[in-house]
């Protein structure tokens, strides 16, 4: 049975019938209210107006159609390409899943060492993109630093440069050209990341290698050489490789919908992952665990929180109020470093907040627990890595995912993203 809304507009006395798919409306059919019917006056009528819908924080509206990752928020599931994540991540490693994020379908070893070959390649950074890096002082912010690697990366690669200067789209229904250059986009975000960590703790960089895919990569361009650390990796970064329509995600989309070229979106995006209510609240949590320095102290800084004294970063979630399915999993990974979270300062105060908070009534009542986002980092820490360069890798491991819908959307009609405003003066009305 087909359903729908049966809207009378009050002022007009017009009824309209708008159809609902699943569970959504057009927001054109919402569009149609208003127009009298067979008037090409406008001014004929005060509802000659289309309607429109206001949606602060676009919690309503969806803007993409996508069969990337599907995530319900009450049950707490979430499914890739139709694999629940639970599965991929007790079968696969980062670098299947990537693929089938990015391109549909879990990857014949072929079609892993055509993308690796090609990663490896773009991850060779020119004399230019090494010289940005290095002209940053060492205790510089690593998130101007990655802007500035990959702009100097996007002008090195002649594909991307050449982007603004074509009258047809360079990437649009052309998958080909699309696929090489979000590989190399993903190749360049990792080898700025190591490029960074190298120039900061003053270590020589290690040139990438054909037989290694992304992670490996990465590691081996740090110097890191301890196995259980890609091992960790490799399934954590299975629960970023996608969430849908993140608040970055919609960033890259919304560059890319003027047909700008991959780097230049996944940049976009990038800024989006630095603010404090997205992925910058990892920073701001830490900088919390480090101010409250120890477990005794916890709950006073909580009871400020709850007097509205502040947020509790690391909690909270637009789409999960009951469960995160990625916790859990993300638990199993942390009961293997047991030991290294015991034994580090920040996660033992990062504990204590969380015992506190669960028990929390304001915490519980409003469904606010520590986000997968922030509970991963805690991996990172007790692998020994810096704060500074955690967000830089989590936003690493997202990227992929954030192009698999830069992939989806040059499938679909070009259309500028231009969202509307209400304008409120008096002189509205
Ligand atoms: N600490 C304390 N109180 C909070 C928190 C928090 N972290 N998050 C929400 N609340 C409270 C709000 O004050 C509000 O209380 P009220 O009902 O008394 O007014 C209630 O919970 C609902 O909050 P909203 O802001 O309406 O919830 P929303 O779904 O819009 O926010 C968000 C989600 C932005 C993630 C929020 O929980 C938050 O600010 N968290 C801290 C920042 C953070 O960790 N962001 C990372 C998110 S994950 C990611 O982006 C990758």
């Amino acid at each position: 049975m087909d359903h729908h809304l049966q809207v009378t507009d009050s002022r007009t006395g017009k009824s309209y019938t708008i159809p609902i798919s699943g569970d959504y409306i057009r927001a054109s059919d919402v569009g149609r209210i208003g127009i009298p019917e067979g008037k090409t006056d406008t001014t004929a009528s005060k509802a000659a107006k289309p309607l429109r819908i206001i949606d602060n924080g676009f919690q309503y509206t969806a803007c993409m159609e996508s069969s990337i990752t599907h995530i319900d928020g009450v049950r707490g599931t979430i499914r890739y390409r139709d694999f629940p994540i639970e599965s991929l991540f007790h079968q696969y490693v980062y670098e299947d899943v990537m693929h089938l994020v990015i391109w549909g379908s879990l990857p014949t070893q072929e079609e892993k060492d055509h993308v690796r070959e090609t990663m490896c390649k773009a991850m060779v950074p020119s004399q230019s993109v090494k010289d940005v890096i290095s002209a940053f002082p060492r205790d510089a912010e690593t998130f101007p630093m990655i802007l500035a690697g990959m702009s100097a990366f996007a002008a090195s690669d002649s594909v991307i440069c050449k982007t603004r200067h074509q009258q047809s789209a360079m990437f649009h229904g052309r998958l080909d050209v699309a696929d090489e250059a979000l590989v190399r986009t993903i190749a360049y975000l990792a080898s700025t990341i190591s490029l960074i960590y190298c120039h900061k703790n003053e270590k020589q960089w290690n040139s990438p290698e054909p037989s290694r895919s992304l992670l490996g990569n990465l590691l081996l361009m740090m110097g890191i050489t301890n196995p259980e650390v890609e091992r960790c990796l490799a399934k954590l970064w299975i629960l970023y490789a996608d969430h849908e329509m993140t608040n970055s995600t919609a960033a890259v989309l919304h560059a890319g919908s003027t047909l700008i070229d991959p780097v230049s979106a996944v940049t976009a995006g990038i800024i989006c992952g630095y603010g404090p209510l997205h992925g910058g609240a990892i920073d701001l949590a830490y900088e919390a665990f480090r101010q409250i320095g120890t477990a005794e102290r916890v709950p006073p800084f909580i009871e400020r929180i709850k007097a509205k004294g502040g947020r509790l970063f690391g909690y909270g979630h637009r789409v999960y109020k009951t469960r995160d399915p990625r916790v859990a999993l993300i638990e199993e990974l942390l009961e293997g470093h047991r030991d290294a979270v015991e034994a580090n300062p920040l996660l033992r105060v990062a504990m204590a907040i969380d015992r506190y908070a669960n028990q929390d009534a304001y915490f519980v009542e409003r469904g606010l627990k520590a986000n997968a986002d922030l509970m991963g980092c805690f991996l990172y820490t007790a692998m020994g890595f810096d704060t500074d360069m955690i967000i830089a890798i989590t936003i690493l491991s997202r990227t992929p995912g954030a192009l698999a819908h830069w992939r989806e959307s040059l499938t679909q009609p070009v259309k500028l993203w231009r969202p509307q405003q209400k304008y409120v003066s008096p002189l509205a009305n």
